[in-house]
């Protein structure tokens, strides 16, 4: 069986936080460890312009999204990690999709939609009010990004999971029109780390101002552990362990030692003491990555020659592939007046012949398989013939001898009765 591919991006808007760690970058880190999965992971840096219009937070961003990646240990020799503006064909591909896209489709995308209906709440007259073409078409240069992989899984946000619906949406009506070049895409949402949660308890999320910095100094990290907010229960009294500290102490920490913690919780642990021990482990996961970061972002050349070398990859695929796609579309070389019908003759020839080979050699194989048991059968016949045949000589020699036996018998009471005769005579 082929290999799946697995693909995801990130916008680069924001400096990532722990539970973009914990919830997207781990887990894509992971699946590229998968000898069973291809991966590509990349900087949406054009879907950046989209939200962000602060030239230096998209730069910024991205180098620090780019060097976070690194020092968490991805192996960009088995992941294919580039930046989206490095690929110029997801660009055009964008433009083609475009064209295949139904202006409705696009008008029910939830990010669409909350601004107008932010706009309606606000008496605006334009309900289209600061849309941008590049919010509205936002899915579809998303749809862009997957099909031009095409990659089967999606790792993302439940946020997200209505972008890839549009994206095999998109795909289908281009596969139905054109050739069926592209794959159609599935969002995987992985419930548990959808719910990792900020210092106020909500999901840790840039738009709350509730989340803690991947990489932030120690005396920061504590700081901020310290912000968590808790009950008021005091030190000694019993503390439901469904707490932010308990739960973010999980996410990090083995079975075992989460057991151990909850049970801490029931017997009374300090919130002080509890926020301690969170920032210890916390901190103690970090250092190695922490330091690695560091490194990265101070020798930025060498994160760039790695995302130049990943773009070099991705276009391995990209470049030939948009080259299907224009075909398909009609969009060729003047001399190339191979049809997509003419095509189809010629892939639909080699298909059939394949398929007589493969009809052929799999009626040899039921034939071997209807004859085996026969051939088994005549061996076993032969055999009995012959343990018969060795049974008849033994039986035929066993009559032989009773047949001399009786012969002798008679012969010995013929004597004696012409004996006796003669005697009387
Ligand atoms: N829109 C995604 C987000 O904001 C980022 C993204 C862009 C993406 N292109 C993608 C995610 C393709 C998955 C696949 O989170």
């Amino acid at each position: 069986m082929s290999k799946k591919t697995v693909l995801t991006g990130i916008t680069t808007t924001g400096t990532p936080h722990i539970g973009n760690y914990l919830g997207a970058v781990k887990p894509a880190i992971d699946a590229s460890e998968n000898p069973a999965l291809d991966s590509y992971f990349f900087l949406a840096d054009f879907h950046a312009l989209i939200k962000c219009q602060e030239p230096e937070r998209v730069a910024r961003s991205t180098r620090e999204i780019a060097a976070t990646w690194l020092a968490l240990g991805l192996d960009t020799d088995k992941a294919t990690f580039y930046r989206q503006t490095d690929i110029p064909e997801i660009t055009e591909l964008s433009w083609i999709l475009s064209c295949q896209t139904s202006k409705g489709l696009m008008n029910r995308a939830h990010a669409y939609k909350a601004a107008v209906d932010a706009n309606r709440e606000a008496g605006k007259d334009d309900l289209d009010d600061g849309v941008t073409m590049g919010l509205f078409s936002y899915p579809v240069l998303m749809a862009a990004d997957i099909l031009m992989f095409q990659a089967d899984i999606i790792p993302v946000g439940k946020d997200q999971v209505q972008h890839i619906e549009m994206a095999r949406d998109i795909a289908g009506r281009f596969n139905h029109n054109f050739e069926p070049l592209f794959t159609l895409p599935e969002a995987k949402v992985d419930e548990e780390t959808q719910l990792i949660p900020g210092l106020d308890g909500r999901k840790m999320s840039k738009s709350y101002n509730n989340t803690i910095p991947l990489f932030s100094t120690s005396d920061e990290l504590r700081k901020l552990i310290n912000q968590i907010v808790t009950d008021t229960r005091a030190p000694g009294e019993p503390k439901d362990p469904n707490n932010t500290l308990m739960h973010l102490y999980r996410c990090f920490a083995s079975e075992a030692e989460s057991e151990r913690m909850r049970q801490r919780f029931l017997e009374g642990i300090g919130w002080g003491d509890a926020k301690t021990e969170l920032f210890e482990y916390i901190d103690a996961h970090l250092t190695g990555p922490r330091v690695r970061y560091n490194e990265l972002m101070s020798d930025l050349g060498e994160v760039e020659a790695i995302l130049n070398k990943g773009a070099e990859r991705a276009r391995e695929h990209s470049v030939p592939f948009l080259d299907k796609v224009r075909h398909a579309v009609g969009i060729r070389s003047l001399t190339d007046t191979t049809t997509a019908r003419q095509q189809d003759v010629v892939k639909e020839k080699e298909k059939s012949e394949e398929e007589i080979a493969r009809a052929e050699e799999g009626r040899r194989r039921a034939i071997l398989m209807q004859i085996r048991p026969l051939l088994d059968q005549v061996d076993q016949a032969a055999d009995k013939a012959a343990a018969a045949q060795a049974l008849v000589a033994e039986k035929t020699a066993e009559v032989e001898a009773l047949k001399k036996k009786a012969r002798q018998k008679a012969q010995n009471e013929l004597d004696l009765l012409i004996e006796e005769l003669s005697a009387l005579l």
